[in-house]
């Protein structure tokens, strides 16, 4: 079995000792049972996603027979419905995808508005052909109050465009039972794809809300799935140290509850994989933040944050662990010129025959030493190649470590309490059915205090 993927947790367990390792090890233990046990009785299915093959054949054929005449896929969708496909293709589509001309046969092109800015939607619905496009509604409750919005726009403009060829332009991802889009797609003989009802929307990327985007776009999904399977099986080993998300989630854990470290800095020197810590931090946020408890994510780009967060991080409060994601091989590299410039001066020359791979990788390791001689606790993540299986590796390791540090921290990972209830006061405040009582509490609460309206 080829690893693709390395922790190296020496930053955050070198200064641990034996006593602190055997309370680690006891609460781990409990953790992974607790995730072990939800797993066994089917009320979690992320562990088992590696394994469903079957959701990945159906994409790629879905794939294989989509009309070559369209190119791309736009995901309507947000939080875990986007976050997840993004990640997925900014770290395995070749770097700006949407900007390369299209041409017949290649993999479609992907967009993920995620959100409902006015202007930032329209403009993506009028720079996109209709007969060209396939917009993918992706929601799990099915009710979700921002995709349904972008979805009846886009209903209205396909309906308007392309009469009634617009339902071949539309596919829908959600909950294989519940929710208003199962009803809407049957009832309108949309092409539908399940998401596991044991499976919330920050833990479905490996699911078709991740493998049906990837899928079109031609990414590896089933390479994705044997990394994803790798880091599964590592996940299920109840020994600490044979277990990298359990030993991850447990000295995360341990800095948050005995050294006041509660924020967890993830930031990658490798671009396309900065949207997986933006993925990491939703997952990481939403689901330990609640009853009062919970670590605080923030998601940052080597070397690009060196020159804005990193003299926080390195002379503020030591109130934070640093994960640094990277790549062995990148896959491509830029010599920088031996010119006449560059050899012309010292401040140039020491660039001139470097790669600028190497010269990011410096920087990488720049940071970690001045953070570790400054005692913050660091660790790497380090993938062999920015590959489908390494990716699967990363992202399992993250969702179970998410898991496993949800017992840590005392708090169900898997619910959302605090995001509902803002859901709730939306609706209310739109006059939704059902919202009445929350909506009349709403319009009986204090407005602002002209006194501090300046
Ligand atoms: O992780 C979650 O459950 C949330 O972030 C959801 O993904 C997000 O709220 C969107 O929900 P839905 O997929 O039901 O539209």
């Amino acid at each position: 079995m080829t690893r693709e993927l390395t922790l190296d947790a020496t930053g955050l367990a070198g200064a641990l000792s034996e006593k602190d390792l055997e309370h680690l090890a006891a609460a781990a233990t409990r953790a992974h049972e607790k995730t072990l046990s939800l797993r066994a009785s089917k009320s979690i299915g992320f562990l088992d996603l590696p394994d469903d093959r079957a959701t990945a054949k159906a994409a790629m054929d879905f794939a294989r027979a989509l009309d070559p005449a369209i190119d791309t896929m736009v995901v309507l969708g947000i939080g875990g419905s986007s976050l997840g496909p993004r990640a997925l293709y900014s770290a395995l589509a070749p770097a700006f995808d949407p900007l390369r001309p299209r041409a017949p046969g290649m993999p479609r092109r992907l967009f993920f508005p995620d959100n409902v800015d006015p202007i930032t939607f329209r403009a993506l619905v009028d720079l996109l052909p209709p007969e060209r496009t396939l917009w993918n509604v992706v929601t799990k409750s099915g009710g979700t109050a921002e995709t349904a919005a972008q979805m009846l726009v886009v209903i209205d403009h396909l309906e308007k465009t392309l009469g009634a060829r617009a339902k071949d332009h539309i596919v829908a991802t959600t909950d294989p039972e519940k929710g208003i889009l199962r009803a809407t797609a049957r009832a309108r003989g949309w092409r539908t794809f399940d998401i596991p009802a044991n499976v919330g929307g920050r833990f479905s990327v490996l699911t078709a809300v991740g493998i049906l985007p990837a899928a079109v776009a031609g990414l590896d999904v089933t390479g994705l799935l044997d990394g994803a399977r790798r880091m599964r099986d590592r996940a299920l080993e109840p020994e600490l140290r044979a277990n990298p998300a359990l030993l991850l989630a447990s000295l995360l854990h341990h800095h948050h509850a005995q050294h006041a470290r509660p924020m967890t800095v993830m930031m990658s020197y490798v671009d396309g994989l900065y949207d997986t810590a933006d993925w990491f931090r939703q997952l990481w946020a939403e689901s330990l933040g609640k009853d009062g408890h919970g670590p605080t994510p923030i998601a940052a780009r080597g070397a690009t944050d060196q020159h804005s967060q990193l003299q926080l991080f390195a002379e503020g409060p030591d109130d934070k662990t640093y994960l640094f994601l990277t790549a062995k091989e990148r896959g491509g590299e830029i010599e920088i010129p031996s010119s006449e410039l560059a050899n012309g001066a010292p401040d140039y020359a020491y660039l001139a025959g470097r790669g600028m791979g190497e010269l990011l990788d410096a920087e990488l390791v720049g940071t970690i030493g001045s953070l570790r001689k400054a005692g913050r606790p660091t660790a790497r993540l380090e993938l062999a190649r920015p590959s489908a299986g390494a990716l699967g590796e990363l992202l399992m390791l993250l969702e179970a470590a998410t898991a496993f540090a949800g017992p840590l921290y005392g708090v169900d990972p898997y619910d959302q309490p605090g995001v509902e209830d803002a859901k709730k006061r939306a609706y209310a405040a739109l006059g939704r059915p059902g919202f009445d009582a929350l909506a009349k509490e709403i319009a009986a609460a204090p407005g602002p205090d002209p006194r501090w309206m300046l």
